[in-house]
């Protein structure tokens, strides 16, 4: 990490805005020098706020970040740009804190927020996001970029006086030698854990070795953990054990079967003494059986000869119940017969039914014919009176137009006379009547018609006749239609009587029904009802016939008991027939059975006799049981012997295997966990090892800067007094001092001594660190005061070496306010003290 650029702005001391452009002295050393309280060290703190967002908590608090001096318009920030392994990053911070509202009244608080800007211009936003990448980045974490980079005021020294034990976690978090803490553990856990495991399955072998009536001698083997011994000697043991359970098997084996041939031989008495009771109980129950059955058959016989007695009776019944029989079926046939007439009957009355329909059928279509009639009548009066008018018109038409022609016809003709009369000469006779004398001769009317006109109203005249003719005619012919119409409308009406009245028959019915022929259906009814009473009279007939017999309740009551006795009658014959039979074969049986139990009792007792020759008794068999137990016992005894043993050798030789591996394996891990573990030669832990050795590199990169800067005089050791590796003060510092050439302590230098030392010893860690591979590159280093406790000579040869250390790739920053340091320091930030908020100069 190498600065390249910071702004502050309210921070601190500082009131407003403040930026240090550090790409200026990349060259090397440069001083930030400036009063006391000016703002110096806060430069350092907003330069670590910029990287990890926090302060030196021991001193300083977030809180009190904020400038004081600042104005309400001010924004508290830190901007860092640096560049890490080349590449450049930019971090920009807020603090917490409390400012005024920039509009109203009130204060606001600001919240903590931090944006990073990554090399290829990607930004992580938010101060956890932004802290967790920069912590990636850079490797380390606050504390050690402070241990490392800052040689901060009051905590100079701490390094150089501080415990082993803090050294070495200083250095453990910088190498990271975790790693080797972590295999030491590994290894110590591994030995560890087959340790354990030894012992576990030492434990179980002893365990296992564990038998019951142990001998003196394998106790002390065993108790020795001799196992190989024990192991030996369970073999033999093992052998010698099994012979004897053997032969104490086949000793047992045969008291057994001695046992059980007499048992056998003892039972079998027993049985048949059992079986011979047994036997002759049956035999006892069988000959009562015999007895009772025998009994049985006699009053069956009995019963039997009572039957036969009623024979006679009982034929003579059997006869009357043939008669029955006759006339129950006769009665039957009646039944028929009844039925066949009920048939009929309910034929007869469908057929009623079916004939009144095509009656009312016929009349419905008489109804319609009727009908029709009347609306012919209707229709020829109508158009007979439509005539008739006609025929008046015509009249009154033909009058008119010969009226008309009559007097158009006087007119013409007194036309005539009146031409006639014109040429009457007095004296000269007239051409009509001969009268000479003339004394009232007709005039000419003014408006009489000439010849056509007079013919064209005789030709209308004549066709009003032709039409009066016509209609007239015409009406003639209608008025004798319409008389007939209503005549034969008349006599449909008369002919047509009331409509029929039946009942369950609709006119609706009537009209939708299938259609009926009246003269087929009649005759159809004539045929049923012949049917019906033919039927009727076979009843009739059969009936009186029946009646002469007598009544027929009685007869079928009369028929029905008979039946019932004759039939109790037969089925008690045959049930006494079938019993008898039973019987007789049930005595049978048990005859038999009767005749095998007494051969099997003779047989029994023969056998019985037999087996009581060879005379064993139960006291025998007692004997011979004790006998056998004992011989049991001990074979079992030695069966748990030989059983033990076995599973004992089978479970040590198994583990034996085991141990043995377990103890290879342990011989190396033990091996590396006690030399990890600090039991060597050196008494250091493998971590110890690996901090001492950087331990050793960063006193020998401090010296060489130390023993200059000391005249030659002082040169830094580690303690190689040897101490107990648990202690872990094997980081100690000691000084050889050459005016004495004797090693103390490095806590009995002065405090210039000290300063210088401490300063070596931080430098030579920054070298050691940017050297080892993959370590950190911190590019920067601090030094804030402490050279106010330098004579002049040590001064110049504190900052010869500084100057000496910085370069291209190394920038150190002097803190202080002393004045020769500014003289001898070309490059410098000032930091101005003013009551109104410090500032730093602008170089
Ligand atoms: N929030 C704040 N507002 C104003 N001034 C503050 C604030 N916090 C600290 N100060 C002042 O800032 C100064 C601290 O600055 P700093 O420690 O950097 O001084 P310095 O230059 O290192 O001094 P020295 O030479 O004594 O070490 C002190 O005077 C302190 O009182
Ligand atoms: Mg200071």
């Amino acid at each position: 990490m190498k600065p390249l650029f910071l702004e502050i702005s309210a921070w601190g001391p500082y009131a407003g805005k403040n930026q240090i452009d550090f790409s200026k002295f990349q060259g090397g050393l440069f001083l930030i020098t400036g009063p006391t309280g000016s703002g110096k060290t806060t430069i350092f703190d907003a330069l670590t706020y910029a990287l990890y967002g926090e302060v030196s908590g021991s001193v300083r608090t977030k809180e009190s970040l904020r400038s004081d001096f600042a104005s309400q318009k001010e924004d508290t920030y830190v901007i860092l740009e640096f560049t890490h392994r080349n590449e450049k990053y930019r971090v920009e911070r807020h603090p917490k804190y409390r400012r005024a509202k920039r509009k109203g009244s009130g204060t606001t608080v600001k919240k903590e927020d931090a944006v990073l800007t990554l090399p290829d211009g990607t930004v992580k936003a938010g101060t956890s996001k932004v802290n967790e990448e920069l912590s990636r980045i850079l490797s380390i974490d606050y504390d050690q970029f402070r241990q490392i980079s800052m040689l901060a005021q009051g905590e100079f020294q701490r390094l150089l006086t501080a415990k082993s034990s803090d050294r070495a976690e200083v250095f453990r978090s910088i190498f990271h030698t975790q790693i080797y803490k972590k295999i030491q553990g590994l290894a110590g856990e591994k030995a560890r854990a087959l340790l354990s495991e030894i012992r576990e399955i030492t434990n179980q072998m002893e365990e296992a070795a564990k038998l019951s009536g142990e001998d003196p001698a394998y106790e002390e083997m065993r108790e020795k953990k001799d196992f190989s011994a024990v192991i030996t000697f369970l073999e033999d043991d093992y052998k010698e054990k099994k012979q004897l359970a053997s032969e104490a098997f086949l000793n047992s084996r045969n008291k057994r079967e001695e046992f059980d041939s007499k048992k056998q031989i003892f039972e079998q008495a027993k049985k048949l003494s059992a079986e011979t009771e047994t036997l002759a109980s049956k035999i006892c129950s069988l000959e009562e059986e015999l007895g009772e059955l025998k009994q049985k058959r006699e009053n069956i016989r009995k019963k039997k000869q009572d039957l036969y007695s009623l024979r006679d009776v009982m034929d003579h019944k059997k006869e009357r119940l043939g008669v029955l029989k006759e006339i129950n079926e006769q009665l039957e046939r009646l039944g028929q017969l009844e039925t066949e007439y009920e048939e009929a009957s309910q034929e007869e009355s469908r057929q009623i039914r079916r004939t009144r329909m095509a009656v009312y059928q016929e009349w419905l279509e008489a109804e319609g014919e009727a009908k029709a009639s009347s609306e012919k009548f209707k229709c020829f009066s109508e158009e007979f009176e439509q005539a008739e008018c006609e025929y008046r018109r015509a009249d009154d038409l033909r009058k008119e137009e010969q009226d008309i022609y009559m007097e158009m016809q006087s007119a013409y003709y007194a036309c005539s006379i009146g031409i006639l009369a014109k040429d009457l000469r007095e004296g000269k006779p007239c051409p009509v009547c001969g009268s000479t004398i003339h004394p009232k001769p007709a005039g000419i009317p003014s408006e009489a018609p000439d010849r056509e006109q007079l013919e064209a109203q005789k030709d209308r005249a004549e066709k009003a006749e032709e039409l009066f003719r016509k209609w007239y005619e015409k009406m003639l012919k209608l008025k004798e239609q319409k008389n007939t119409a209503q005549t034969e409308w008349k006599r449909k009406q008369e002919e047509l009587g009331e409509e029929p009245e039946y009942e369950g028959i609709t006119r609706e019915e009537a009209c939708s029904a299938e259609k009926f022929s009246r003269q087929k259906e009649e005759n159809c009814l004539a045929d049923i009802r012949e049917q019906r009473m033919k039927a009727e009279g076979r009843m009739r007939a059969f009936r009186e016939q029946l009646e002469s017999w007598g009544r027929a309740e009685e007869l079928k009551e009369e028929h029905l008991a008979l039946s019932k006795e004759l039939e109790e009658y037969d089925s008690e014959n045959d049930r006494l027939t079938a019993e008898n039979i039973e019987l007789e074969t049930a005595l049978s049986k048990t005859r038999t059975l009767l005749e095998e139990r007494r051969g099997e009792f003779e047989e029994r007792k023969k056998q019985r006799a037999e087996l009581e020759q060879e005379k064993v008794s139960s006291g025998d068999l007692e004997n011979l049981e004790g006998e056998i137990k004992k011989t049991e016992e001990e074979r079992e005894q030695l069966a748990v012997l030989v059983h033990q043993r076995q599973r004992a050798l089978c479970s040590l030789k198994e583990k034996q295997k085991k141990k043995e591996k377990l103890e290879e394996s342990y011989g190396i891990v033990g091996d590396v966990d006690r030399l990890l573990s600090g039991n060597n030669a050196l008494r250091l832990t493998f971590e110890q090892f690996i901090l001492i050795t950087y331990f050793r590199d960063i006193l020998k990169a401090a010296n060489i800067r130390f023993v200059k800067m000391t005249g030659g005089r002082y040169e830094m050791f580690r303690s190689e007094t040897v101490t107990d590796a648990r202690k872990k003060d094997n980081l100690e510092i000691e000084v050889m001092d050459y005016y004495t050439g004797k090693r103390r302590s490095v806590k009995t230098l002065s405090g210039g001594e000290s300063f210088k030392a401490a300063l070596c010893l931080a430098l030579g860690l920054s070298d050691i660190v940017r050297n080892s591979a993959g370590g950190i590159q911190i590019e920067v280093l601090f030094v804030d005061e402490g050279f106010g406790s330098l004579d002049s000579e040590s001064l110049e040869q504190a900052v010869s070496c500084l100057q000496e250390l910085s370069g291209k790739n190394r920038m150190i920053g002097i803190i202080s306010h002393v004045p020769e340091l500014s003289e001898r320091i070309e490059e410098k930030i000032t930091v101005r003290k003013k009551n109104m908020g410090s500032s730093i100069e602008k170089l």
